[in-house]
């Protein structure tokens, strides 16, 4: 309909997107046939019946198994490719990736591998649709701060090609101070900074507030919560911090999309962003993301607007590209 086509057209950035999310069942099955890997399921029906959530814990309970099927450099790079084919459909100019090398490394995939596959896609959609794509390295935080450090060291050689560093997986006993020598080294070495801060987990505002205050992150993933605090509002509005905020993935992990905390950031001012998290699981992308927000929300044209143009903002993109777009 009309609103889709406005939103399809609305020049955008993505920029909460983990490629591991991506995997579609289609490709699950066609990357498990060429690496003779067995599935459980059979049919791409039982697949998408295995992509059902209610919580993080959940999720994350069938996103890593479902990693196996990824072996070698090509299939990383049919994963990413597959991906920025989509979001080129959906009016995506510029994307910021996530991926998690350790959830590869720790069953044997090297790091070059996974770096390699995703790179050569990224090479590849520039030249033949034009979009510019960023590759940001997540820390899995449920594991050791020396894993997540001898991690960093590896991606040293490949700074060129990784715009930052992140932090995700289960949030719960894992706070941001745990990785606070990590990611000053990372700074040092030149990687921008972010993190989740998942919405409604246990601490959130004291997650919230050691990110932005102790690790100094140049942007946070998800954070909406931080509603609930006056002072770290106005913290972050000072620092003009980018929320990288995920109303379909919200909806799966708490029962709502968080709209009313979205809207109530958007209008003080800060600068909120919608994204897809985890599309092929959650079954929207980010197109879709703005839509059913708009929706739920009664949006005017305005207000999605105002989104698109903050999604460029909040990019890693120099001064000199992000004109282009604003
Ligand atoms: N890994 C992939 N998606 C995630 C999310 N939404 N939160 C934490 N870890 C993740
Ligand atoms: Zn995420």
């Amino acid at each position: 309909n009309d609103l889709a086509a406005f939103v399809r057209g609305l020049p955008k950035a993505e920029l909460h997107l983990h490629l591991e999310g991506t995997l579609e069942p289609e490709l699950k099955f066609r990357l498990a046939a060429r690496n003779g890997i067995e599935l459980a399921e059979t049919t791409v029906e039982q697949v998408r019946q295995t992509y059902d959530f209610h919580d993080l814990t959940s999720f994350l309970q069938v996103y890593y198994p479902a990693m196996r099927v990824l072996r070698h450099a090509p299939d990383f790079h049919d994963l990413a490719y597959d991906y920025l084919t989509r979001a080129h459909a959906n009016g995506v100019r510029h994307v910021e990736m996530f991926f998690d090398p350790q959830a590869h490394t720790s069953r044997g995939v090297p790091f070059d591998t996974v770096v390699s596959g995703y790179r050569s896609a990224i090479v590849r959609a520039r030249r033949e649709f034009g979009i510019s794509a960023e590759l940001i390295l997540c820390f899995l935080r449920d594991h050791s701060a020396e894993f997540a450090m001898a991690t960093l060291m590896e991606a040293l050689p490949y700074r060129d090609w990784i715009i930052g560093v992140g932090l995700d997986s289960d949030e719960r006993g894992n706070p941001p101070s745990k990785f606070a020598a990590v990611f000053e080294r990372a700074r040092g070495a030149g990687f921008l900074l972010t993190m989740h801060c998942d919405i409604d987990q246990q601490d959130s505002i004291e997650h919230i507030r050691q990110a932005l205050e102790e690790i100094g992150v140049d942007r946070i993933d998800h954070g909406t919560n931080i509603v609930e605090d006056e002072r770290l509002v106005a913290v972050a509005k000072e620092k003009g911090i980018g929320f990288t905020t995920c109303p379909v993935s919200n909806s799966f992990v708490t029962d709502q999309m968080k709209s009313t905390e979205i809207l109530d950031l958007l209008d003080r001012g800060l600068t909120v962003t919608v994204n897809s998290d985890d599309p092929a699981y959650f079954g929207a992308y980010v197109g879709e993301n703005y839509l059913r927000l708009a929706e739920h929300a009664h949006l005017d044209r305005a207000r999605l607007i105002a989104l698109a143009e903050n999604s460029f903002r909040a990019s890693w993109l120099t001064p000199a590209r992000l004109d282009g777009y604003l």
